[in-house]
C-alpha cells in the first residue's frame, strides 16, 4: 500500500473535522487539524495582550510557543508552548477572532512550514482552508466539503448548546456567513476548492455516508489507481 496524504478543505461547519477524525482512525493515518492550530495561536495572543492585528507580533508569538498535537486517552490533545488549550480554543470569542489571525501572510508562512513537517512524519489527513491548494498541493486525495449554510449553521448550534452555550440560530448564521466571507475574501491563500479536488456536499449525508465514500477513494489511491 502506498503512503498518502489526504487534503480536506470546505467552509466552517461542512463536517470537516468530525469526518477526517473518523478517516485517520480508520486508516491509522495522523489527522492534522489546521484550524486548531490558528485557533491555539489566537488564544495565547490574546492572552498575552497581542493585538491582532499585528502580524510580526503574532508571528513572534507563535514562534516561540511552539503547537503540539498529543493522543491522550484517544483524544487528541493540542497544545501550544506549554499549555493545553483542547477545550479553551472552542470558545464563541476564539471562533470569532481567528479569521483575523489567520489573514496574515507571515503567520500562515510559519504555520504552513510546521504543517508540512508534520505531515513528512507518515499519512496523514489534513484539513483546513488551503490544504489542498496551499499546503499539501500534491496530496493524493483531495476533498472539499461543503454544505448549506442552514444545514452546517444548525450542526453548529446542536454541537453549541450540547456544550452548554446559549446561542440563537440566527446568530449563528450570521456568524458563519461572516466567517465565510473572511476566509473566501482574503488576500493569501484563500478558502477556495482547489481543481484536482473532489466536491462532497454533505447536506443530504450521514458522516458515516461522507467517511465510507472518502474511504473508497482513499484506499483507491493507497493501492495507486
Ligand atoms: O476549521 P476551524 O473553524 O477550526 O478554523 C478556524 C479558522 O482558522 C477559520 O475561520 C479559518 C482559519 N483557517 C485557515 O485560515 N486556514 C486553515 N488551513 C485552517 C483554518
Amino acid at each position: 500500500m502506498k503512503k498518502i496524504s489526504i487534503a480536506i478543505d470546505g467552509p466552517a461547519g461542512a463536517g470537516k473535522s468530525t469526518v477526517a477524525k473518523k478517516v485517520a482512525n480508520e486508516l491509522g493515518f495522523l489527522y492534522i487539524d489546521t484550524g486548531a492550530m490558528y485557533r491555539a495561536l489566537t488564544l495565547k495572543a490574546i492572552n498575552e495582550n497581542i493585538d491582532l492585528h499585528d502580524e510580526d507580533q503574532l508571528n513572534k508569538c507563535l514562534l516561540r510557543n511552539p503547537i503540539q498535537f498529543e493522543i491522550d486517552q484517544h483524544i487528541q490533545r493540542v497544545k501550544i508552548g506549554t499549555t493545553d488549550v483542547t477545550e479553551a480554543i472552542r470558545t464563541p470569542e476564539i471562533t470569532k477572532q481567528v479569521s483575523l489571525v489567520a489573514s496574515h501572510a507571515k503567520v500562515r508562512e510559519t504555520m504552513v512550514e510546521l504543517q508540512r513537517r508534520l505531515a513528512k512524519e507518515g499519512s496523514v489527513v489534513m484539513d483546513g482552508r488551503d490544504i489542498g491548494t496551499n499546503v499539501l498541493p500534491n496530496a493524493e486525495l483531495k476533498i472539499f466539503l461543503t454544505a448549506s449554510i442552514e444545514e452546517r449553521a444548525h450542526r453548529r448550534y446542536l454541537e453549541m448548546t450540547k456544550n452548554g452555550y446559549e446561542i440563537k440560530l440566527e446568530q449563528i448564521v450570521e456568524e458563519i456567513e461572516l466567517r465565510d466571507k473572511k476566509d473566501q475574501e482574503r488576500t493569501v491563500a484563500p478558502l477556495k476548492q482547489a481543481k484536482d479536488a473532489i466536491l462532497i456536499d454533505t447536506s443530504q449525508l450521514s458522516i458515516e455516508q461522507v467517511v465510507d465514500v472518502i474511504l473508497s477513494l482513499a484506499r483507491e489511491r493507497m493501492r495507486g489507481e
